[in-house]
C-alpha cells in the first residue's frame, strides 16, 4: 500500500472512491455533508431510504454520483459520535479497507482522519489509518502457488485534510505511520515463515539486508565458536540439541552520535519443539513463532532505517532452534552463563529465559541508558492477561511507566506484573546459583525474576509477548506486536 497526504474538497477529488462516515442515526460526518451539498442531497437521500443508518461499520458503496469528480462513494457507519474511540475508529477504518479490496477501486481518497475520535490529534487519527489500513490488507502468500489475493487489490491512499495547514503535521503522521507500518510487515512476515526456512541464519540473514539498505544501519554476527570463546554457556545449552547453527544477531542503528543507546534484545527460538521436555504435539506448529521477539526488533530497525530518529539503538538476537538430540541437553544438566552464574536446566522448555540471560549480559557492555528485552516467553501469560496486553516487568519504575504509556498511545497495549523480591525463591536450586524453572505459581513473573538477575546493573524491563505476538487457531497469523508500542516508546523519547 502507498499512502500520501493532500488537502481538499470531497466532491473535486477525481479518485477511484471517495471514503466518509456516516454517524447513527444518519447523521452525516463533515465531508459527507459536503458530498450531499454538492450532489443536490442524494446523500441524505439515501440514509432517508434507510440504507445506511450509521451503525458502526455498516458499509454502503455508491457508484456514478453526479455532481462529484470521484467514481464511488463509501459509506462507512462509525456509530454513535460520542461513543467513537480507539477501538471503534480503527474497526471503521479496517472496514473501509477491506470492503474496498474487494471491489474494482484501486485507489481512494479518505475521509476518515475528520473523524471526532475522543481524545486524540489529528496527528494521531492520520497515522492510526496508515498502520490500520496496511495491517488490514495484509496477506502471508510466498507459499501458496495460487495465490488468494483479489483481483484488483487497493494499492493506494490519499489521506484528505480539509485545511491546508494541517498538511504539515499530516505529513509527519503518514511518514511515521508508512514507516511503523513497514515494521510491523517485516515482522509479520518473520513469525509466519516456517522453521524450515527461517533458522537463526535466516534471521541473520535479514539483519544483514537491513544493514545494506540503511547507512545507519550496521550489523555483525557471532557465530557458535565465538559464543563459546566469550562463555555463553546458557545460550549454547539451548542450541545443542540442533543441527541449525545458532546465531548471536548484533545490530546497531546510530542516529545520534555519541549519546548512550537504548538496547533491544529479542528471543529468537525459531523452533521450540521444548527440548528433551518435549512439548505436547497439538498445535506444536505454532512454536515456529517463537521468534516473534528476535521479529519484533529486526521490524523496529526497519522503521527506525525510514524514520532516521535521532537516537542511538542496539539490537541484540540471540537465535537457535530448541531441539531434542542425542547432543541435547538434559533436566539436571547445569551451565555457566556469560554472567558467571550457573544455572540448574530443570526443564528444557525454560530455554528463552536461558539464551536471553547471555544476551541481556551482553548488553552491559554498551552502557545502555536502558534495556528492554521482547520475548514468547510464558504461556502463563496468555492465561494471566489473555490476548489483548503485553505483560511488562522491571527494576525501573519510570522505565516501565514509558512503555505502559507508549502502549496506550499506539494501541498496543501492556500491563504491569509485579516483580517483587519474594517471588525469587521460587527460583532456588539444590546444585546451582539458580533453576531455570519456578514450578506453577506466577510463571510470567518468575520467568522475569531469572532475567532480573542478570540486569541488575541496568535500568531494564521485559515484555512477554506470548499472547500478542501471535493469533492462534483458524485464522493463525503474526500481528506485527510489539512494533506499534517499541516505536512510539523511540517516537516519545525523541520528543521529550
Ligand atoms: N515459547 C514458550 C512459551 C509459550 C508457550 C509462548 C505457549 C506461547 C505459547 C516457552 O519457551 C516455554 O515453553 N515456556 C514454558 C516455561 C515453563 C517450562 C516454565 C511454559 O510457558 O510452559
Ligand atoms: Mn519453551
Ligand atoms: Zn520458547
Amino acid at each position: 500500500m502507498k499512502f500520501n497526504i493532500k488537502s481538499g474538497s470531497p466532491e473535486q477529488q477525481r479518485t477511484d472512491c471517495v471514503i466518509v462516515g456516516v454517524f447513527e442515526k444518519r447523521r452525516l460526518s463533515p465531508a459527507a455533508q459536503k458530498l450531499d451539498e454538492a450532489t443536490g442531497g442524494l446523500l441524505t437521500e439515501v440514509v432517508k431510504r434507510g440504507d445506511m443508518d450509521g451503525k458502526l461499520e455498516q458499509v454502503l458503496l455508491l457508484h456514478a454520483v453526479p455532481g462529484i469528480e470521484a467514481e464511488r462513494v463509501l459509506l462507512v457507519g462509525c456509530g454513535h459520535e460520542r461513543e467513537l474511540g480507539d477501538s471503534p475508529f480503527r474497526k471503521i477504518v479496517r472496514k473501509a479497507a477491506v470492503t474496498l479490496n474487494e471491489t474494482g477501486a484501486t485507489g481512494a481518497a479518505s475521509y476518515l482522519g475528520e473523524l471526532p475520535v475522543k481524545g486524540r490529534s489529528l496527528h494521531w487519527r492520520l497515522r492510526q489509518v496508515v498502520e490500520t489500513t496496511d495491517q488490514a490488507l495484509y496477506r502471508f502468500e510466498p507459499f501458496k502457488t495460487k495465490t488468494e489475493t483479489t483481483y484488483r487489490p487497493l494499492r493506494r491512499m490519499t489521506l484528505m485534510v480539509t485545511d491546508r495547514k494541517e498538511l504539515p503535521e499530516g505529513k509527519r503522521a503518514v511518514a511515521e505511520g508508512t514507516a511503523i507500518a513497514a515494521g510491523i510487515r517485516l515482522t509479520r512476515d518473520l513469525g509466519n515463515t516456517p522453521a524450515n526456512v527461517c533458522t537463526p541464519t535466516h534471521l541473520a540473514r535479514q539483519a544483514a539486508a537491513l544493514a545494506k539498505r540503511y547507512a545507519t544501519i550496521t550489523h555483525k554476527v557471532l557465530r557458535e565458536k565465538e559464543m563459546e570463546k566469550m562463555g555463553m554457556g546458557a545460550l549454547l545449552a539451548v542450541a545443542r540439541g540442533s543441527r541449525q547453527p545458532a546465531r548471536f544477531i548484533i545490530l546497531e542503528y546510530n542516529g545520534a552520535g555519541e549519546e548512550q543507546p537504548v538496547v533491544l534484545v529479542g528471543k529468537g527460538v525459531t523452533f521450540d519443539s521444548g527440548g528433551i521436555s518435549l512439548k505436547p504435539s497439538a498445535a506444536m506448529d505454532e512454536m515456529k513463532y517463537d521468534m516473534c521477539g528476535a521479529a519484533s526488533v529486526l521490524g523496529v530497525f526497519r522503521a527506525l532505517g525510514e524514520l532516521a530518529l535521532p537516537l542511538n539503538v542496539v539490537g541484540l538476537i540471540p537465535a537457535t532452534e530448541n531441539l531434542p538430540d542425542g547432543e541435547a541437553t538434559k533436566p539436571g544438566d547445569i551451565v555457566t552463563s556469560l554472567s558467571g552464574q550457573t544455572i540448574e536446566i530443570l526443564n528444557t522448555d525454560a530455554e528463552g529465559r536461558l539464551i536471553l540471560c547471555d544476551a541481556l549480559t551482553y548488553a552491559e557492555r554498551y552502557r545502555p541508558q536502558v534495556v528492554i528485552d521482547i520475548a514468547t516467553l510464558t504461556g502463563a501469560c496468555i492465561i494471566a492477561l489473555g490476548h489483548q496486553a503485553s505483560a511488562v516487568l522491571g527494576n525501573h519504575g519510570p522505565l516501565v511507566h514509558d512503555l505502559l504509556k507508549a502502549g496506550q498511545e499506539s494501541g498496543d497495549r501492556a500491563w504491569e506484573l509485579p516483580l517483587w523480591e519474594e517471588y525469587q525463591e521460587q527460583l532456588k536450586s539444590r546444585f546451582a546459583d539458580m533453576a531455570n524453572i519456578g514450578g506453577r505459581p506466577a510463571g510470567t513473573i518468575t520467568a522475569a525474576c531469572f532475567l532480573a538477575r542478570f540486569t541488575e546493573k541496568m535500568h531494564w524491563a521485559h515484555l512477554d509477548i506470548a499472547g500478542t505476538a501471535w493469533q492462534s487457531g483458524e485464522k493463525k497469523n503474526a500481528t506485527g506486536r510489539p512494533v506499534p508500542l517499541l516505536m512510539q516508546y523511540l517516537l516519545d523519547k525523541v520528543a521529550r
